[in-house]
């Protein structure tokens, strides 16, 4: 069975992925399609309904993105949103007028007449606002349905031919129930049932990595991050061993990594996994460097190197696959021409050469990172990769404080091990956002038995987070800490104190170095 399609007509808003993400949370699929989208396209496409997205521009100014008139003889309903609202009022009669004051933020938002797309929802919400045109004169058949401070207009229907506008953002979560409005239009404007999954999602994208691969090669650098792996199981699914995913062991990982990734995707996958070992290579470079960058440095240029220096064993492959997300796109999609292919920012791969002539395959592009967890779960991966803290590209190299040895690599190594088994045994690992020991190069005086020692100090830090931008220590119960304090110390030979990190970031970063 065919689902219905809701078109998101994309005006450059930084919003539009996420209107699309909380169309998915409904339940319904969702396409972005170029705001210069025939009509006749999104009729062929059989669409259930157009939200024409907000936008950077000012419908007044001159050659501002306008869609295809056509799309309002579709006979399907269409909802405008921010800029979307400006155009179809524009489109269809009304009149849009520069306003003495910039809404911008939250207002408040009153509703007059709830009908169907307000349906359900309080008489006033507290709504997220980006615009500075407002709606002057309504265009026939236009009724207003609600009001902020700045506008009497700021939602407005035609429920006779089921066209909307709304000046605010309900795709944000500063919007009181937007979600509930999204979902109006999608239930009981659009008539959209509930028929869509992560298994379609699954399906589709499986189909589409077919046709655009054919019978051509891809390459995957495989980290066993959440991201490169359910990418990696979404190729794999779709064309088996025409993916090679290549693993660079920059001696920098933890405890028995390499073997628990290869093991996985080898074995339980039955994927084409090459192993690059370059261990001593990086520790060669990193060796009496101890500047924080430049060892960031040494390691993204060794990472290129070997990663193509792999290539020559592995032989041609048109594409390569990164596990790209939607919040590593930096730019949104553009406004003319096609998205432009960025590389996620601070993703090792990210300075391979121009010359080399890969193609690039995202399949994940369009996701948000918990749609990606829940797309490898549906793809079978184990709770131990889909739910997996994250870990940096540099890895170890940046949790060694200052110049990075085997032995120091090693005696982290250990006292890592041992905080993963403590937060796993206390059901913590799961509830916190990264949990993890750093090397400090510094020596303090202990007693063990009768001897005095003179050995480095491990700092744990345990931290829960959002998104990353800001964190906070996590208050780990002291039985914890005391059981990762006094293992530690008895089982990991050359440390013989731990401290805890109770820095929050801002002003401190998750990561030391
Ligand atoms: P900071 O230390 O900046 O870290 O608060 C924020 C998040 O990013 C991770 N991180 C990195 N990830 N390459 C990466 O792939 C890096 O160089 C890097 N530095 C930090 C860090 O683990 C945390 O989740």
């Amino acid at each position: 069975m065919k689902h219905q399609t809701i078109a998101v007509l994309d005006f450059g808003s930084q919003y539009t992925q996420v209107i699309a993400r909380r169309i998915r949370e409904c339940s319904v699929y969702s396409k972005i399609y170029h705001y210069k989208t025939s009509a006749a396209e999104l009729r062929r496409d059989n669409v259930a309904g157009v939200i024409l997205s907000g936008g950077p521009e000012s419908v007044l100014k001159k050659g501002s993105p306008r869609p295809d008139k056509k799309i309002f003889d579709l006979g399907v309903p269409v909802l405008g949103i921010c800029y979307g609202l400006q155009l179809l009022a524009q489109l269809l009669g009304g009149k849009v007028e520069k306003s003495s004051e910039r809404e911008y933020g939250h207002g408040q938002l009153k509703i007059k007449t709830k009908g169907r797309l307000f349906r359900g929802l309080p008489n006033s919400l507290r709504v997220w606002n980006s615009h500075g045109d407002r709606l002057g004169r309504l265009p026939a058949g236009f009724k207003p349905i609600a009001s902020t401070e700045n506008s009497s207009y700021a939602g407005i229907a035609d429920e006779k031919r089921g066209f909307y506008g709304i000046q605010f953002h309900p795709e944000v979560d500063h919007t009181e129930g937007g979600l509930n409005i999204l979902e109006n239009f999608l239930r009981n404007i659009c008539g959209c049932k509930a028929d869509w999954s992560m298994a379609i999602l699954a399906e589709e994208s499986i189909n589409s990595i077919r046709e655009t691969v054919g019978e051509d090669r891809v390459l995957l650098g495989l980290s066993g991050g959440v991201d490169s792996s359910v990418a990696a199981a979404l190729i794999h699914k779709a064309i088996g061993k025409q993916l090679t995913c290549l693993f660079v062991d920059n001696g920098l990982l933890r405890q028995n990594e390499r073997e628990l990734v290869v093991d996985l995707y080898r074995r339980h996958f039955n994927m084409d996994v090459r192993v690059a070992r370059a261990g001593a290579k990086f520790l060669k470079r990193l060796k009496g460097v101890s500047d924080p960058e430049r060892k960031r440095k040494i390691i993204g240029k060794t990472f290129v190197e070997v990663f193509q220096d792999s290539l020559k064993q592995i032989g041609d492959a048109k594409f390569l696959a990164q596990g790209t997300l939607y919040p590593d796109v930096i730019e949104s999609v553009s406004i003319d021409g096609n998205p432009a292919a960025t590389i996620k920012s601070h993703h090792n791969v990210g300075g391979l050469p121009k010359k080399m002539k890969f193609k690039l395959l995202e399949p994940l592009r369009q996701l948000f990172k918990d749609e990606v967890r829940a797309l490898g779960a549906e793809l079978g991966l184990p709770k131990e990769v889909v739910w997996r803290q994250p870990f940096p590209g540099p890895g170890l190299g940046v949790r060694v404080i200052g110049d990075v040895s085997s032995r120091k690599l090693s005696v982290l190594r250990k006292a890592d091990a041992i905080l993963h088994e403590e937060m796993m045994e206390s059901d913590l690992y799961y509830k916190v956002w990264q949990s993890f020991c750093v090397f400090l190069p510094v020596r303090t005086v202990g007693v063990m038995g009768d001897e005095r020692t003179y050995e480095n100090v491990i700092a744990v830090r345990v931290v829960e987070s959002k998104d990353a931008m800001t964190a906070d220590w996590v208050r780990v119960p002291y039985e914890v800490l005391q059981r990762v304090s006094t293992r530690i110390i008895n089982e990991v030979n050359g440390v013989n104190r731990v401290v805890y990190d109770i820095s929050s970031k801002p002003p401190g970063t998750i990561e030391w170095e």
